[in-house]
């Protein structure tokens, strides 16, 4: 019988849900230590949980929910992932029903969540669709084989720019003892954030800078791929990040950000970042860059002329309520 229980953070739950969550995934691998990180680090002040489905006593699916910050704390975004056996109308409705009795305590008006354009996914997105769920956003999702890059081709780009004043460092490597290193780091970052697109509905906040440092400090101890910041004059302009998971893909890295500030754009320092992040990122061993963007973003004509391959679309879900 199928039933509801709430998640206690044990062992075995996280292990269980990892097993659950590599059932669906159709291109990456989870490991629970990852999401045992992520869980601690998590933000106390937001609600984020999880219900848990049971099949007598065994874990068949979830569902992962949280607020978002500020302006949408009316908002929830969440992920429902079920072992392909149990995916059944009822095991939806058990955990959908269980997380919307959850987030009406903190009035709830906007709820998100994304799937991929992938046949793993085909049930939940039905069952989104008959719920009232529209779709709002499109994102183009590419992996790239990095060896196959002709990196020599960018260095007069990169050269041209150093003449212009532009230099590329490695912020964990190279800029650690740099004169207010992270703040500036931070500043730039939600500056360029700003302009990512975001669905209709959905605001951009920032992150506060104890929790951000928090989560750089852990990016930087378990997951560094690297992180390459652009400085001209002193001032930071642009900067990309990768992470990489070592317990469970160590050859692969996930593009978290990257950006320009505005009045530098179109000189070809988004590209630079990109060739600079993947030649620190050959010398460590890594094969492959995972990377995705909403569909218009110009980002996808550099992804492109780099020679990323597109893999399925992410799709991304809103309901108001
Ligand atoms: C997207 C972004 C990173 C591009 O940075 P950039 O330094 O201007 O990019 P580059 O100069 O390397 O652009 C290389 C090529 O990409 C294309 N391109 C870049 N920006 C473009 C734009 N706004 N419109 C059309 N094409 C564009 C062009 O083909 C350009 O070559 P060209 O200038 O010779 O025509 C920058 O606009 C930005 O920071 N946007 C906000 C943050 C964001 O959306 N990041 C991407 C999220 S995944």
């Amino acid at each position: 019988m199928l039933k509801i229980r709430k998640f206690k953070e044990t062992d075995l739950e996280f292990s269980e849900l990892a097993r659950i969550d590599n059932l669906v995934n159709h291109d990456s691998i989870d490991h629970p230590d990852d999401d045992k990180r992520d869980w601690y680090l998590r933000d106390k002040n937001l609600v984020r949980d999880r219900f848990l489905l049971y099949d007598n006593e065994s874990i068949v699916g979830a569902i992962y929910y949280n607020q978002g910050r500020k302006e949408n704390c009316r908002t929830t975004f969440f992920t429902m992932n079920i072992d392909p056996k149990f995916n059944l109308e009822e095991s939806r409705l058990l955990l959908y029903n269980a997380m919307k009795r959850e987030v009406d305590k903190f009035h709830c008006n906007k709820i998100y969540t994304s799937v991929y354009e992938h046949s793993n996914y085909d049930l939940v997105r039905n069952f989104l669709i008959s719920k009232g769920f529209k779709h709002v956003q499109t994102n183009r999702e590419y992996s790239c084989k990095i060896k196959n890059i002709d990196l020599k081709k960018y260095q007069p780009l990169i050269k041209k720019l150093k003449l212009f004043g532009v230099d590329f460092y490695d912020s964990k490597e190279e800029m650690q003892d740099w004169p207010n290193h992270y703040k500036k780091l931070e500043e730039l970052t939600w500056t360029y954030h700003q302009d990512f697109p975001i669905p209709n509905g959905v605001k951009h906040t920032r992150t506060p800078f104890q929790q951000a440092i928090k989560i750089q400090k852990d990016f930087e101890k378990n997951y560094y791929g690297t992180e390459i910041v652009a400085v001209k004059d002193g001032k930071y302009i642009g900067s990309t990040d990768l992470e990489v998971y070592y317990k469970s893909e160590p050859h692969k890295a996930w593009t978290n950000g990257l950006g320009v500030l505005k009045d530098y754009r179109r000189k070809g320092i988004a590209t630079a970042l990109k060739i600079k992040a993947i030649e620190k990122l050959i010398e460590k061993g890594i094969t492959e860059i995972r990377t995705d963007n909403e569909e218009n973003n110009p980002m996808y004509k550099i992804n492109l002329s780099l020679g990323f391959e597109a893999v399925p679309f992410s799709l991304d879900y809103m309901k108001e309520i």
